[in-house]
Order: C-alpha cells, then sequence, then structure tokens
C-alpha cells in the first residue's frame, strides 16, 4: 500500500506522519518513510538545490524538471522495491505537490505537468492521499512560530499558496476517492486519531483486494 501526505506549509505533516508510522509497526506492518523532495541521496542533492533561497531566480520550467528528476530517482530506487517487497510506502509529498504547487501556484500548463508526471512514476499513483487542511496564513505562522526550515517556496505571496490551496481542492475533486480530507487545526491527538482511522479503513479495503 503506497500512501501520501500533501498540505500546505505549516499544516503539521512531520509531527503527524512518524505517530502514524509507530502505529502501523505496532501492528506489524513494515513502513517504508519517505520524503520528497529528498528520499534518495540523489534527491536530497537536489532538494538542496530546491529550497535554498539563493537560488530565487531558479526558472519554473527548471524548477518542474528538478523536482520530476527527484521523483524519478525516488520511485525507482525506493517506492517501487517497496512495495514489491511488500512494505507500506509512506511519502511525506508526492506528485500531488507538483500540480498544486507548480500548476495551480505558478500557472504552468497542467497538461504538460500531468505528462512530465507520468513519465518520471512511470504512472504509479497512490492507494491514498491524506490531505492535512490548515488556512494559509495559519500554516505560515505556525511554521516560522516553530523555527522550521524556511525554504523558497515559504517565500512565495500568500496570493501564491491561496492559489495552491485552490489547486489542491480541485485536485481532489476530480479523485474523490484517493483523498481523504483531515481538519488539522485541531490537536495532535484528535488529528492522529482521525488519521489512524481513514488509513486503517483503507489498508482494510486493500487487503480484502488483494
Ligand atoms: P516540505 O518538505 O517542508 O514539505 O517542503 C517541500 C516544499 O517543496 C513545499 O514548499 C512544497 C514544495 N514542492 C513543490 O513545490 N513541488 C513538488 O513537487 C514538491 C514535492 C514539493
Amino acid at each position: 500500500m503506497f500512501i501520501t501526505f500533501e498540505g500546505p506549509e505549516g499544516s503539521g505533516k512531520t509531527t503527524q506522519i512518524p505517530l502514524l508510522v509507530d502505529w502501523l509497526c505496532a501492528q506489524g506492518y513494515e513502513v517504508e518513510l519517505t520524503r520528497e523532495p529528498g528520499g534518495t541521496d540523489i534527491g536530497n542533492q537536489i532538494r538542496d538545490v530546491l529550497h535554498d533561497p539563493v537560488n530565487a531566480a531558479m526558472d519554473a520550467t527548471a524548477e518542474i524538471l528538478l523536482y520530476s528528476a527527484d521523483r524519478a530517482q525516488h520511485v525507482a530506487q525506493l517506492i517501487r522495491p517497496a512495495l514489491a517487497a511488500g512494505r507500506v510506502v509512506i511519502s511525506d509529498r508526492y506528485y500531488d505537490s507538483t500540480l498544486a504547487y507548480q500548476g495551480y501556484g505558478r500557472g504552468l500548463d497542467l497538461g504538460m505537468l500531468c505528462a512530465i508526471t507520468a513519465f518520471a512514476t512511470g504512472g504509479l499513483k497512490p492507494d491514498l492521499t491524506l490531505y492535512l487542511d490548515i488556512a494559509p496564513e495559519e500554516g505560515l505562522r505556525r511554521r516560522q512560530a516553530g523555527g522550521e526550515e524556511w525554504n523558497r517556496l515559504d517565500a512565495e505571496t500568500l496570493d501564491f499558496h491561496r492559489r495552491v490551496q485552490a489547486g489542491y481542492m480541485a485536485l481532489m475533486a476530480q479523485e474523490p476517492e484517493r483523498w481523504a480530507v483531515i481538519d488539522a487545526a485541531r490537536s495532535v491527538e484528535e488529528v492522529q486519531e482521525e488519521i489512524r482511522a481513514r488509513v486503517g479503513t483503507r489498508l482494510e479495503q486493500v487487503m480484502r483486494n488483494a
């Protein structure tokens, strides 16, 4: 089973994902936790280039190709082998981030982004995508308050982050069965409880169909 997490900056993914991993491991699942950009050594080098605020001059086409290069390496080196070995793979972000940030946020052609994404992933889709929903203003505030890495994308305007959020909503409307929307403005415990319930239900479905 392949699970991805999506959401705006400061939505709490980095707090929630390890708690989910602990829960799955306690039930005997073997879990591979990973992230985009990054997840492999090559991917982490690409991540540094993508996130360094010094690279403010990065061209939007170069940006999408770098995210996609990272993704191609990630799928080939880590995700597909882990799924083939029977592990549950959980990725902090995947191609929906490209569609939301580069497509809806930057206004790049969505058809082109889908074609590049299909090339990079060989068509590998998540079984379940959890969206941690929080208003962009609140997410950015939390991120600054938490002293987390402040990357090149965080430094975009609030309008950009609002377009990204609207983009996620449009993606969910196209494929509602793949997505679970979680209200991330609640306590860590409440959010985690709902994540576990959604993942548990989908795991049962996937097991039944296997
Ligand atoms: P994060 O690791 O803290 O979530 O930061 C990843 C940043 O990269 C976040 O601002 C979203 C952005 N991003 C894209 O713009 N496109 C992508 O395809 C991916 C994977 C991430």
